[in-house]
């Protein structure tokens, strides 16, 4: 029988996943155990810091309800949301990088027309349009768009009673030539959830739970990738420091003032998507 030390202690746990029948599992079990360890022994971690870190986690999982997804939220604060991504979805060339789903997506959203105001409630009016094209610029007809975005107050429809069913959701189809357009609203930043534990950790660590006002778009073609991704406002306060992670530079796009006489002063937002083909 061999005493385990600080050091021996890693290897022992590893070996006692010699018998595990499926190659993936083992390779994840040990990888973890072996980053596990060595963050412990790194941290000189305490006994009592362990303890916290395991009332944190259990506090994490209690906040999880058929609605709200603490881990989800922990896993897009730390940024291994958007490593995932990127480490799974590497986008060629001009394709249209992917951002973060977010937890305020909800299936279902009603068609609405070509250029249609999906905006139930104030704000300052904004016309978006543009194309979908593959890769080599032919236009991608018949895609569907689905978009979501908070309201003036900052709250999605699906978490502000006071708004109307599907306020600033919407699905459309690209045309024959690839375009799509719609109205919606300037949107705003506004806080992540953070009356749980991830926003202690946000306070905690100095941080802020602050997201950067930006558009969501689902973007669906038969023979094409699902884009999941996000237009960003050039403009917004928080646009560097992002509370998930989830901007990137080729999504930050102007809001172009429009004023016409006897016409109501709005904002345009030209912005193509770039879908790839599927093998
Ligand atoms: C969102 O953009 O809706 C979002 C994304 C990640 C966490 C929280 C909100
Ligand atoms: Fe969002």
């Amino acid at each position: 029988m061999k005493d385990q030390n600080s050091e021996t202690i890693t290897e022992t746990v590893l070996q006692s996943f010699s018998g595990c029948a499926n190659p993936r599992t083992r390779e994840i079990m040990t990888a973890l155990v072996r980053h596990l360890h060595d963050f412990a022994r790194e941290v000189r971690l305490t006994q009592t810091e362990w303890r916290q870190g395991i009332e944190f986690l259990t506090a994490t999982g209690k906040k999880c309800d058929g609605i709200r997804q603490e881990f989800i939220l922990l896993s897009d604060t730390l940024g291994l949301s958007i490593l995932l991504d990127a480490i799974n979805n590497r986008r060629e060339g001009e394709s249209t990088e992917n951002s973060l789903l977010g937890p305020f997506y909800r299936e279902g959203a009603k068609d609405a027309a070509f250029g249609a105001d999906i905006a139930q409630t104030e704000g300052e009016p904004a016309l978006f349009h543009g194309r979908l094209v593959d890769m080599h610029g032919k236009p991608v007809a018949g895609a569907l768009i689905e978009v979501w975005q908070t309201a003036a107050n900052g709250m999605y429809e699906g978490q502000d009673p006071e708004q109307p069913e599907s306020n600033l959701r919407g699905r459309f189809r690209s045309n024959a030539q690839g375009e799509y357009a719609f109205r919606a609203i300037k949107p705003t930043s506004y806080p992540i959830p953070d009356d749980g534990p991830v926003g202690k950790m946000l306070a905690a660590t100095g941080r802020h739970p602050m997201r950067p006002a930006h558009v969501h778009f689902l973007i669906e073609a038969p023979g094409y990738e699902t884009v999941t991704t996000a237009l960003f406002s050039s403009d917004d306060t928080y646009v560097e420091s992002d509370a998930v992670f989830g901007v990137k530079s080729s999504l930050v796009v102007e809001y172009v003032l429009r004023e016409s006489k006897g016409a109501k002063p709005y904002f345009e937002v030209e912005r193509d998507f770039v879908l790839i083909a599927k093998e």
